[in-house]
């Protein structure tokens, strides 16, 4: 079976090609249209003023005709690009048979899991169980906290600092984020932020790096990646579970982002994923690892714990495993923790079957388009080009990623604050037909997920537009 085009005929061709101010005249008119009928909580359009038309691959077209690359992919969801025809073909057969089955059994749900369990994590192939709740990445997350509370009898939890779970009360509590939640308090009881290792923002960053570690955690195979941004993280995360003062009563256990997303694309030091294992077996605890972000390929690897090589015990997934863009949320976990009783996670929509045929065929497509190592190749090419373009800029801070995850950091300059840059750069490049995004805690990342399907040829041209913006506007 061939599994639909090769990557370089999904996309349109023109791309980047841009006639008319942005926004357009029809663009202009959605945009006043949905601000008088739409909820003042739409917030993309505010930093990107156009409205969408039709999308194919790694590009998208607008309502005045403008062909966009697209560096965000609906924020990492798009990973085999807008209407891939493969996956498409799939969801529409499956439509016209069946759609909403609840959790009844079909062919294709049943394919799904077992599709998942091939790109499963580590030891969690063959090991596990998947379950579906609601069709979000939030909703999973809520999954995984129900399953931790109901297998470990806790109701303590421990989550980062810099870190984003979700929307719905649960996911809120365990996200760093305040401005998410300011308004919205008192949420869940018994969470605790620890540090998260994030050397660039330290002070100090990682200038004790060769040091001895003060953990010695040894989760290298006995060794120790001397990071000091890593021990402060893993020693905040012993202190909680396991000091008779640590103040957190009765651990249900660890949530964590292996590479930080909203929080500015963070990857963290090598030991840091590999020691926390290790600190949640001693406490007993299962670790969490939000790959809804982070996964799907997006880094090169099925998921991002695999970089690491260390095995979570439960993975929320979302985003791009609907393959086609449609709402599906799961949570993997191991079989161990498949405890609960009928209903123990439920919700109407626990599974759509569309959803789940745009899944496999999304796994399908990347496994016979080899495009994990494509998207490992043209990540490294991505930090390359934008290394380079960081040797001229006083404020480019740091570039960072893996695969196709990749973050800019600016830090602030004499007259704008790194977050003003970042806008200032994102406005340059979508004048010039090409979609970026941002990130980070103070909102000074830029932030890049392109579809894993962009081609060699489409990320050197918006390379040249986005190199271009960070010499105009952040010199
Ligand atoms: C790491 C992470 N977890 C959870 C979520 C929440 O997913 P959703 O917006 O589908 O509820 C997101 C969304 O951006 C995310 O990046």
């Amino acid at each position: 079976m061939t599994a639909g085009p090769p990557i370089d005929e999904l996309h349109f061709a023109e791309a980047p090609s841009v006639e008319t101010e942005i926004p357009g005249p029809k663009s202009k008119r959605l945009i006043e249209r949905q601000e008088r009928v739409d909820s003042s909580a739409v917030a993309y359009p505010k930093s990107v003023p156009i409205a969408l038309e039709e999308g194919r691959g790694a590009t998208l077209k607008d309502a005045d005709g403008n062909v966009f690359l697209d560096f965000f992919a609906g924020i990492g969801v798009m990973n085999v690009g807008h209407s891939n025809p493969y996956v498409l073909d799939g969801v529409h057969a499956q439509t016209e048979k069946l759609v909403h089955t609840i959790d009844f059994p079909t062919e294709a749900r049943l394919d799904f899991i077992e599709k998942l369990d091939e790109i499963a994590p580590g030891d969690l192939k063959g090991n596990n169980r998947v379950v579906f709740g609601g069709p979000s990445g939030s909703d999973a997350v809520e999954g995984t906290i129900k399953l931790a509370k109901y297998n470990t009898g806790g109701t303590g939890m421990v989550a980062f600092r810099g870190s984003y779970h979700g929307g719905t009360a649960g996911a809120l509590s365990l996200t760093g984020g305040k401005k998410y939640k300011e308004e919205y308090t008192p949420l869940l009881p018994d969470v605790v932020h620890v540090r998260y290792p994030y050397p660039h923002a330290e002070r100090g960053g990682d200038e004790n790096a060769g040091s001895v570690c003060p953990v010695g955690c040894g989760a290298l195979d006995g060794e120790c990646c001397q990071s000091i941004s890593c021990a402060r993280a893993l020693e905040d995360v012993r202190e909680v579970l396991s000091d008779p003062y640590g103040g957190l009563e009765d651990p249900a256990g660890v949530w964590v982002e292996p590479i930080q997303g909203e929080g500015g694309v963070v990857v963290p030091p090598e030991g840091f994923l590999p020691g926390l294992r290790e600190i949640a077996d001693e406490a007993g605890v299962p670790l969490i690892f939000d790959e809804i972000q982070s996964g799907f390929g997006r880094t090169g690897e099925w998921f991002a714990s695999e970089q690491f090589d260390v095995t979570p015990d439960a993975v929320p997934m979302a985003k791009g495993i609907g393959g086609a863009g449609l709402p599906l949320g799961a949570t993997m976990y191991h079989e161990d923790l498949d405890t609960w009783e009928a209903g123990g996670h439920i919700g109407t929509f626990r599974g759509n079957v569309p959803a789940m045929v745009g899944g496999t065929r999304a796994i399908e497509y990347v496994q016979e388009h080899d495009l994990l190592s494509h998207t490992s190749d043209l990540g490294e090419y991505l930090r390359e080009r934008l290394r380079e373009a960081g040797e001229g800029a006083n404020s480019l801070g740091e570039v960072r990623g893996m695969g196709l995850f990749v973050g800019v950091e600016f830090d602030d300059g004499e007259d704008r604050t790194g977050k003003e840059i970042v806008a200032d750069i994102q406005e340059y490049c979508y004048e010039r037909g090409v979609l970026v995004w941002t990130a980070g805690r103070r909102g000074n990342v830029l932030r890049l997920l392109p579809p894993l399907v962009m081609t060699a040829e489409q990320a050197e041209v918006g390379m040249n537009v986005i190199g271009e913006a960070i010499a105009e506007r952040a010199p």
